[in-house]
């Protein structure tokens, strides 16, 4: 997987890998969930591998390219029974889904190995993490991988981690890792979880 680079015996896991140690503690065979942004379906296979033969996975992208790729993951390992996937932008997560889901989670940027200029943006995350919130169940789990730099720039991460700040805190428990002595702009992991 892209940034999965370290070794296991590293206790402090990069980014990603945290947001998987998250979501697995939370999410139990059955359950649905979702995959915000489905890109090459790295984590919807994690997810459709997690939620077993009864649960749901929602994944979203805004590529075709991006659900294709995805799809023919699922169809290697014969998981795309329990996964729909949705090409339309996760700020109309709303649409599609009934009821309340036990994760969501976000990756955002660019598609690795497609266009750098479509990506996600600070507007149309903001929309979908509102809904996020108010469809996640209580004790479930948002994780949000954020890039920034190079191709991605500043202005989502700035945004985001300037609007996170404000969630109310009598709902939701909301934490944010960074890696404060790396180069280049180290994805950094935000992790929100309903209380009621
Ligand atoms: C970093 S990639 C995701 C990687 C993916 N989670 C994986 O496991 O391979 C970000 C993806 O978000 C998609 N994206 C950008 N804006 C979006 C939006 N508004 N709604 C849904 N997906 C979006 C991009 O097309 C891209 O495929």
């Amino acid at each position: 997987m892209r940034l999965d680079s370290k070794k296991d015996t590293e206790i402090i896991k990069n980014s990603l890998a945290q947001s998987h140690e998250y979501v697995t503690m939370v999410v139990k065979e059955g359950d649905t969930v979702v995959d915000a942004t489905a890109g090459n379906g790295n984590d919807t296979l994690f997810l459709a591998r997690l939620v077993g033969e009864k649960g749901r996975v929602y994944s979203f992208d805004i590529q075709s390219c991006a659900i294709e790729r995805t799809r023919e993951k699922l169809e290697k390992e014969g998981l795309t029974e329990r996964v729909t996937l949705i090409n339309d932008s996760h700020h109309n997560m709303d649409l599609y889904i009934e009821g309340k889901v036990r994760t969501i989670m976000f990756n955002l940027g660019y598609l690795p190995g497609g266009d750098h200029n479509i990506d996600t943006k600070a507007d149309s995350t903001e929309e979908a993490l509102n809904k996020a919130m108010d469809i996640i169940e209580k004790n479930g789990l948002i994780s949000m991988v954020v890039y920034y730099g190079g191709d991605s720039g500043f202005d989502e991460k700035n945004h985001i981690m300037d609007y996170i700040k404000h969630i109310d805190s009598k709902r939701f428990t909301v934490m944010a890792t960074e890696f404060v002595n790396q180069v280049n702009c180290p994805p950094i992991l935000v992790c929100i979880e309903k209380l009621f």
